[in-house]
């Protein structure tokens, strides 16, 4: 945990939460925007400082696997197979829900998404609390994500009770959701957690983890459009990207650019970022490099496409959002 969070923060953060505040916190995949999962009042607050539409379910934070019972039914023994696997972690998993959730929190489903967050600002939180802790991403809706506590100030400013800043987070993209709800495990939303590693861990029944279909839950989060920029973001071929720089800019725009293969920017008028080459890197800084380029305003901003290989499955993911959503005022 970072110095910056005291005991005494966790008990005025608790205080707080009690209280039916909003309290932003750490993950060690984004900042969350935290309520009580049972306070039907904090609940609403919530989607009231995001703008997000009340269908659009939340993830419920608990501390340990041992509170899974209150929020779920049926639970299936992959759901135990995988929390012993990838808990405390960054992985969602959806089950029934237990009469217990609001339809606040599930969005009217008969399902909710769990996880147990490693963070130690997060485990410190929820341990204290007690409770389930809803827990979206800390970032209007549709926009990018925030990853420092700087990032939440950015989003919300002072309409939410309290950030507690744990640093940057070491991930960087949201969990991994696996949907475990219904009779085939499916995939809702790629993560740092690979497909293949939960084939893996759920063994021969679980074999091929499906994509989702008509029958499985909704997940809005996956919607063609979210984690934009303001800044329209066209993704780019490698050995396309200078030259279309170049025309850009002959044109007299604006350009920022995000690469990750080229290490010095090809020309000199560019607001220019050279992520990191490999995907857990590139995923770190991923939302704190597209605020930095949208920060500067520019008329585009242009991304090199990023490799089909399994591992960079889930920033591809973000990216074609962000690219679907980006330019406008506000996104569906
Ligand atoms: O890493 C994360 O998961 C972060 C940190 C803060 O924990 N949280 C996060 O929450 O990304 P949010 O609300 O931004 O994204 C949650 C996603 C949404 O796409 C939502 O639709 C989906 O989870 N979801 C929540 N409950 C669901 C349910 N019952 N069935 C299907 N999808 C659900
Ligand atoms: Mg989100």
């Amino acid at each position: 945990m970072r110095l910056e969070v005291t005991a005494e923060d966790i008990v005025r953060a608790v205080t707080l939460l009690r209280a039916g505040g909003l309290v932003a916190f750490p993950t060690e995949t984004v900042y969350g925007l935290g309520a009580d999962a049972s306070n039907a009042e904090a609940v609403k607050k919530i989607f009231a400082a995001k703008g997000r539409p009340h269908d659009h379910p939340l993830i419920v934070h608990i501390a340990d696997v041992a509170q899974l019972s209150h929020w779920a039914h049926d639970i299936p023994p992959a759901a135990q197979t995988l929390a012993r696997k990838f808990w405390p972690g960054p992985l969602t998993i959806i089950l029934k829900r237990a009469p217990a959730v609001s339809d606040l929190v599930t969005g009217g489903q008969d399902t909710v998404a769990i996880r147990v967050p490693s963070h130690p600002v997060a485990q410190a939180l929820l341990l204290a609390f007690g409770g389930g802790v809803v827990g979206p991403s800390a970032n209007r809706f549709g926009r990018v994500s925030a990853t420092t506590a700087e990032h939440v100030h950015q989003e919300f400013g002072d309409s939410i009770d309290c950030v507690l800043d744990g640093g940057a987070c070491d991930v960087g993209i949201e969990s991994t959701i696996v949907d475990l709800s219904s009779a085939k495990p499916a995939l809702l939303r790629p993560g740092c957690i690979t497909a293949a590693q939960i084939e893996t861990a759920l063994g021969p029944s679980g074999a091929s983890l499906a994509a989702p279909d008509a029958q499985s839950p909704r997940a809005p989060g996956t919607l063609a459009k979210h984690y934009a920029p303001r800044t329209p973001l066209m993704l780019v071929e490698s050995d396309l990207i200078d030259e279309l720089a170049r025309s850009f800019a002959r044109q007299g725009k604006r350009i920022a650019v995000l690469v990750h293969s080229a290490r010095q920017p090809m020309i000199e008028q560019l607001v220019w970022i050279a992520a990191p080459a490999a995907p857990a890197g590139y995923a770190h800084d991923l939302y704190a490099n597209l605020r930095r380029l949208d920060a500067a305003a520019c008329d585009v901003l242009l991304v090199e496409a990023l490799p089909l290989s399994a591992e960079w499955a889930a920033v591809r993911d973000r990216i074609g959002r962000a690219a679907a959503g980006s330019g406008t005022a506000e996104n569906g």
